[in-house]
């Protein structure tokens, strides 16, 4: 955190490190970070790779917006300033995460691209794996699962993304997955590949 507040405090080193677990898991960790517009399947897909994950043995833990905005982030709103601090907060719980040796996945709109920077820059290169859900506005308005961009447009939520706060979709993801053209299943195939190649988890199936 930039405005460090605590003082006359020491980091301690444990024995048991990141890659003494790691060896235990028999899989790096990494972060997943899913992100898109309110409706584009970020949560689905977070939830199904994590589901074909755990089929293989890998250790993981999923962080989904809606979720962690009951706890931790609960004090949080929609404004610029919260959704940066909301995105801070989960950067530095994923890396923590991350530290335990697990393959967290987050699923947050995460609509600027600052604030996703800021989050790759706490982790070593490669462990922060940029993931865009991409899905046409018209489309996640379509399904509107939730009923909230009918109530966006009528006026009644404010700063709604995609209708009246902007996404900024990522110059530099790893992946996109086309979530209108793919169904889940081959959604959760792009991402498990992209986790071989990248030697992340093992080539056969168990991790
Ligand atoms: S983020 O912008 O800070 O990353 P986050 O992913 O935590 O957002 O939360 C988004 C979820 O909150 C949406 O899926 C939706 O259910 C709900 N939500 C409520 N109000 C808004 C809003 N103004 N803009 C976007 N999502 C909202």
């Amino acid at each position: 955190m930039e405005n460090k507040q605590s003082s006359n405090i020491r980091w301690h080193h444990a024995t048991v490190t990141r890659s003494r677990r790691q060896l235990l898991n028999g899989h790096s960790s990494v972060v997943l970070w899913f992100t898109g517009l309110s409706g584009s399947g970020k949560s689905s897909m977070a939830h199904a790779v994590e589901e074909r994950l755990y089929q293989m043995n890998c250790r993981t833990f999923v962080l989904d917006g809606d979720n962690v905005r009951h706890g931790l982030c609960g004090d949080l709103g929609f404004s610029e300033a919260d959704r940066s601090e909301n995105i801070r907060r989960i950067g530095e719980t994923a890396k923590l995460f991350v530290e335990a040796g697990i393959i967290v996945l987050t699923a947050f709109i995460s609509p600027f691209r600052g604030d996703r920077q800021r989050v790759r820059s706490l982790m070593p290169h490669g462990e922060f794996v940029e993931i865009y859900v991409r899905c046409p506005l018209e489309i996640c308005e379509g399904r509107d699962v939730k009923g909230l961009y009918k109530r966006a447009r009528a006026g009644l939520i404010k700063d709604f993304t995609g209708i009246s706060s902007p996404y900024e979709e990522p110059e530099v993801a790893e992946l996109t997955v086309d979530t209108h053209l793919l169904d889940i299943d081959q959604s959760v195939d792009a991402v498990i590949r992209l986790l071989r190649n990248r030697g992340i988890i093992a080539n056969q199936d168990d991790c």
